[in-house]
C-alpha cells in the first residue's frame, strides 16, 4: 500500500486480519480490494476526465455567453461512481470486484450530466472536438424509452495525460434539458423509493403521458427562441 492510500485513505482502508487490503463500505460491510493504492490511482484517472469534461462545457458555455449573450448550458453535474455503486453494478452483471473489471465493464465510472436548451447543437460541437472518441450514442431522445424517459447519451473515451503515460477513460455524458431533467428526477424517485405495491394506480401511464407533453413543450420554446432571434435580426 502507497503513502498516499495510507496518509488520505486512513479512515476507510484497514487491515483485514488476513492481512488484506480491505475497503470499509460502511460500518457493516467491507469489500476486498487489491490494494488501496491502486483503487486510489483509479479514482484519480476518472476525477481528471470529469474534470476535464466538465471543463470542455463550460469552455463552450462561456464562448457562447461572449458570442451570443446566452448561456445554452444550465448547469454541469459531474461525479465519480461511488466503490459501492461500483460493487452493486459489478454485481449485478456478476463479475468480481476488482479494477480491471471495473475499468472494462461500467461505462459510467465517470459521468458528467449538462442541462441543455439546446441538446443537440451542443452535442454536436462536442462530438466534432478530436480527442473526444464517441464509442456509443443512445438517442432517448429521438426513441424515448419505454416509459417515456428522454435525454441524449454519449459514451465516449477521452485521453488523460499522466506523468508518465496517457490513459484512455471512458465515460458517459447525458445531455439533456431542464424540463427532461424534472421528469428523470421524479420518476427515478418513482422507481428507487417508493414501494412499488403502493405506486397508485395508473401513475405509469400519467408519467408517460407528462414526458410527452414535457417533449412538446421543450420544441415550443425551443421555435420560440428561434423565432425571437430570427425577428430581432430582421
Ligand atoms: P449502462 O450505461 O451500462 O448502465 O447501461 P445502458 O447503456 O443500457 O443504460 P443507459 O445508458 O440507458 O442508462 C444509463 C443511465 O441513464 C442510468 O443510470 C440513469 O441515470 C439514466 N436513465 C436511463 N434510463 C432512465 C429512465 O428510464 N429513467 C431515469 N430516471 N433515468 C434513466
Ligand atoms: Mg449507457
Amino acid at each position: 500500500t502507497g503513502l498516499a492510500a495510507q496518509r488520505y485513505c486512513r479512515s476507510c482502508f484497514q487491515k483485514s486480519n488476513t492481512d488484506r487490503t480491505v475497503l470499509i463500505m460502511d460500518k457493516t460491510q467491507t469489500i476486498p480490494f487489491e490494494s488501496a493504492q491502486e483503487f486510489l490511482v483509479m479514482r484519480n484517472l476518472y476525477e481528471s476526465a470529469v474534470k476535464q469534461l466538465a471543463l470542455k462545457f463550460e469552455i463552450l458555455n462561456s464562448e457562447f455567453n461572449i458570442q451570443y449573450s446566452r448561456n445554452p448550458i444550465h448547469h454541469i453535474e459531474s461525479r465519480v461512481k461511488s466503490a459501492q455503486s461500483i460493487l452493486a453494478k459489478l454485481t449485478k452483471k456478476g463479475m468480481p470486484f476488482t479494477i480491471a473489471t471495473a475499468k472494462e465493464n461500467i461505462n459510467d465510472i465517470a459521468g458528467v450530466r449538462n442541462y441543455i436548451d439546446d441538446v443537440y447543437r451542443v452535442a454536436e460541437i462536442f462530438e466534432r472536438q478530436r480527442d473526444v472518441e464517441i464509442l456509443k450514442k443512445q438517442d432517448y431522445i429521438k426513441e424515448p424509452n419505454y416509459n417515456g424517459y428522454r435525454s441524449l447519451h454519449l459514451d465516449i473515451r477521452i485521453p488523460v495525460y499522466l506523468s508518465d503515460r496517457t490513459e484512455y477513460v471512458v465515460a458517459e455524458i447525458q445531455l439533456r434539458t431542464i424540463a427532461m431533467d424534472f421528469w428523470a428526477s421524479l420518476e427515478h424517485d418513482i422507481r428507487y423509493k417508493v414501494d412499488k405495491t403502493k405506486l397508485p394506480e395508473g401513475i405509469n401511464e400519467e408519467m408517460f403521458d407528462c414526458a410527452g407533453k414535457i417533449a412538446e413543450i421543450d420544441r415550443q420554446m425551443q421555435d420560440m427562441y428561434r423565432r425571437i432571434k430570427a425577428a430581432e435580426k430582421s
